[in-house]
């Protein structure tokens, strides 16, 4: 495995390598992520994986300078995982000059659930993984499931821009007590982490009970909220949609999501679940 961090470097070991798999990653690497380099290397010749904690995406006041930065020990992870070349770029490689948003990605999308609480992060989202789009050149490339607004605001990507880049969702990894595993999990405090894996409880219990055949999805949402609430999380948003457009679901929508964003302490999680009525 090559670690390159030059987009000069990166278009020499790109040259004649077929078809591209890419797992574009902010770093501090996890089993999840290995999953979707894994998912990469199944669809494509070459697997490429980038590590790049992206100061465009973080708002003032969000966790930008004190995100885990672990280079060496993804570095290893990932090359036991047989990826074939990493890209890792400082941030000036990235943004040469000083770069404000290239995309804007549809307000109905980008400012609803994450984005509401997020300003800007979806845009910020969305020009680094189309400059990063444009240095790696990929066939495919594979984003977690576990970041579903993510996917669907990429997906939306390379649709605006007509890219010939097939985007996978991967599954979402989650530990044994059901909390989906995410770089912020380290952030939680040895009493707070027990107590984290109730979003993913929630969620469950949201799909559950729709499964069933309750069809009164704010009355659930607002349900699970309260009793987070109870628990002592802060609340962002516990949602119901329809899976593809993320839009308040119509009674003719059969593939659903249900999603959830809430502070434990000072960590915000973040969490969703399909849901496939019958
Ligand atoms: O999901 C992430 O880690 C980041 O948002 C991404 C897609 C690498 C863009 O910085």
């Amino acid at each position: 495995m090559r670690v390159v961090h030059s987009a000069a470097e990166l278009a020499a070991a790109l040259a004649g390598r077929g078809r591209v798999g890419f797992v574009p990653t902010m770093g501090n690497l996890h089993a999840g992520h290995l999953s979707l380099l894994e998912l990469a290397r199944r669809h494509a010749d070459f697997s490429v994986a980038s590590i790049f904690v992206n100061p465009l995406q973080f708002g003032a006041g969000e966790d930008f300078e004190r995100y885990p930065r672990t280079l060496d020990a993804d570095c290893a992870q990932l090359a036991d995982a047989a990826c074939d070349l990493v890209f890792a770029p400082a941030v000036s490689e990235l943004y040469p000059v000083p770069q404000t948003f290239l995309v804007e990605p549809p307000a109905a999308l980008a400012n609803d659930l994450c984005g509401a609480f997020r300003p800007g992060h979806f845009a910020g989202v969305a020009t680094v993984v189309l400059k990063l789009f444009n240095l790696v050149r990929p066939d495919i490339a594979v984003f977690g499931k576990k970041d579903y607004q993510q996917l669907a605001v990429i997906r939306g990507l390379t649709r605006q821009f007509n890219l010939p880049i097939e985007i996978v969702g991967g599954e979402t990894a989650r530990a044994a007590d059901g909390l989906a595993l995410s770089s912020r999990n380290q952030y939680l405090g040895a009493d707070e982490r027990p107590r984290a894996a109730q979003l993913a409880r929630e969620l469950a219990a949201i799909a559950r009970t729709i499964a069933g055949g309750e069809r009164d999805y704010p009355r659930l949402a607002h349900d699970a909220a309260r009793r987070l609430k109870m628990a002592g999380w802060q609340v962002d948003y516990v949602a119901v949609r329809a899976a593809e457009t993320l839009a308040e679901p119509g009674a003719d929508d059969r593939e659903l999501v249900t999603l959830a964003a809430a502070r434990l302490g000072a960590t915000r999680l973040i969490d969703n679940l399909e849901i496939r009525l019958a």
